[in-house]
């Protein structure tokens, strides 16, 4: 998959995949996209009990969404237990390319964002004692998810247009039950039909407004 580096409205890279004319985030700004929908309507938003949160993200691709969540985790020092699920992992070439450590914001995140992509695949790895990362190399559709374990889940998967697969029924009832009473979905997409099914499948469905350049994000909660 030949993968193009390109700079977003905010200054930041994102990915943009020829074959099927998508980019990995939104070209008005990646970092400014992933912080408005998956830390700050997610992130910081989940409900907990204790001071622990299981995040599952379905769509790993550049890291980025991992390497937000531990950078805002810098403050509020909770255990995470980050699943990331991809099946075509970036080549190194390149990740070596994007300008993601230096725009976050933390004297070590070149750090952070190396150990978060030389960490094995299929494998629970510390990034620190506060942060387990297990990257899953597979198909979201053919993992395990296990039952009653994520507060938190970035659906951050092609478009239905790009990726019709990612946005069935089947996934989401899957997603719905890996998930604890209370926990939160987000995703870009605020499709009509994406959001039906969320209903089908037991979620409340809330639609929330977006980053620059989109209208809309959908919360889902459990
Ligand atoms: C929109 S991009 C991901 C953006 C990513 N969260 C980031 O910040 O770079 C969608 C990602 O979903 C991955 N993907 C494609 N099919 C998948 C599947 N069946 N299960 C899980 N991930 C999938 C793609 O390889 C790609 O990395």
């Amino acid at each position: 998959m030949e993968l193009q580096v390109v700079k977003t409205e905010d200054g930041s890279h994102t990915l943009f995949v020829p074959e099927i004319n998508e980019h990995y985030h939104s070209i008005n700004g990646a970092i400014q996209e992933s912080r408005h929908i998956f830390i700050e309507n997610g992130f910081k938003s989940v409900q907990l009990k204790k001071p622990e949160m299981s995040i599952l993200e379905v769509g790993f691709g550049t890291g980025l969404n991992a390497l937000l969540t531990f950078k805002e985790n810098e403050n509020r020092h909770l255990k995470i237990r980050y699943v990331a699920v991809e099946p075509k992992p970036v080549e190194d070439e390149v990740l070596a390319q994007l300008n993601y450590p230096g725009l976050v914001g933390s004297c070590d995140e070149r750090v952070v964002f190396f150990k978060i992509h030389k960490t094995p695949w299929d494998f629970p790895y510390y990034l620190n004692e506060e942060f387990i990362l297990f990257k899953v190399n597979g198909l979201v559709q053919e993992i395990a998810l296990g039952e009653n374990k994520f507060n938190l889940v970035y659906y951050d998967a092609f478009s239905p247009e790009a990726q019709p697969e990612m946005w069935t029924e089947d996934i989401f009832q899957k997603i719905f039950n890996s998930m604890i009473t209370n926990g939160l979905l987000l995703t870009y997409c605020a499709k009509g039909e994406v959001k039906r099914i969320l209903k089908r499948v037991g979620f409340t469905v809330e639609g929330l407004p977006g980053p620059p350049g989109k209208r809309e994000i959908t919360r889902a909660v459990k």
